[in-house]
């Protein structure tokens, strides 16, 4: 290989398969919670990736690896997700898992410009939601319809720590019904339920 090769290969950026990022994760993440908040965002991030023909493993990781940084940098002012960015580009990950990462956070002001982007911004606070939903039925994610969950969406003591703004804004920039969306990330969730920690075993306890 002459110098052009080697060149474009120190130009090459680090694509992360989900094994690598499953561990980069469980290395800065130890709360049970937050790992399932993460693999839930993965699911719903694979799930619109598959039925849209775009890259499942690439939108995977970005949902995995979104909040990698919170449990150990919280402070929205200096850490979270600057921390992560800073770490990922250390590694030299693909600049576009980096850049859907910084976009997820209002307050950095990254625009979302690519469906990725705004995919991951539309299932985060959805996905939470939906799991918190869950928690409290018996059946955990089995026949939570669009209607219980809005109705849950307006009652602000309910999982209060949902940006409801967020829940609907992501909705509106990812172009989607809110009702499909909420049908769509739910299916998807439900298929990895006992991963998320909402598998309905209550049901049948
Ligand atoms: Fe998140």
């Amino acid at each position: 290989m002459g110098y052009g090769g080697s060149a474009s290969l120190t130009a090459m950026s680090v694509r992360l398969s989900r094994d690598e990022a499953w561990t980069l994760l469980t290395e800065w993440v130890q709360s049970e919670s937050l790992r399932r908040h993460c693999l839930a965002v993965e699911t719903a991030m694979r799930a619109y990736a598959r039925a849209t023909g775009e890259d499942e493993e690439l939108w995977g990781v970005v949902g995995l690896l979104h909040d990698m940084d919170y449990e150990r940098h919280p402070d929205l002012e200096t850490g979270h997700p600057r921390v992560a960015l800073a770490e990922l580009e250390r590694m030299d990950v693909d600049p576009v898992v980096i850049r859907a990462i910084a976009s997820h956070a209002d307050f950095l002001g990254v625009s979302r410009d690519t469906p990725m982007e705004k995919t991951l911004y539309a299932v985060d606070e959805l996905s939470g939601f939906l799991l918190a939903c869950a928690y409290v039925r018996p059946e955990g994610l089995v026949g939570l319809t669009p209607k219980s969950v809005k109705k849950k969406l307006k009652q602000p003591s309910f999982a209060a720590a949902v940006n409801r703004e967020e829940v609907r804004h992501g909705a509106e920039e990812l172009g989607v019904d809110f009702d499909e969306h909420v049908r769509f990330v739910t299916a998807a969730l439900q298929e990895r339920a006992a991963e998320v920690g909402v598998d309905g075993s209550a049901a049948t306890a």
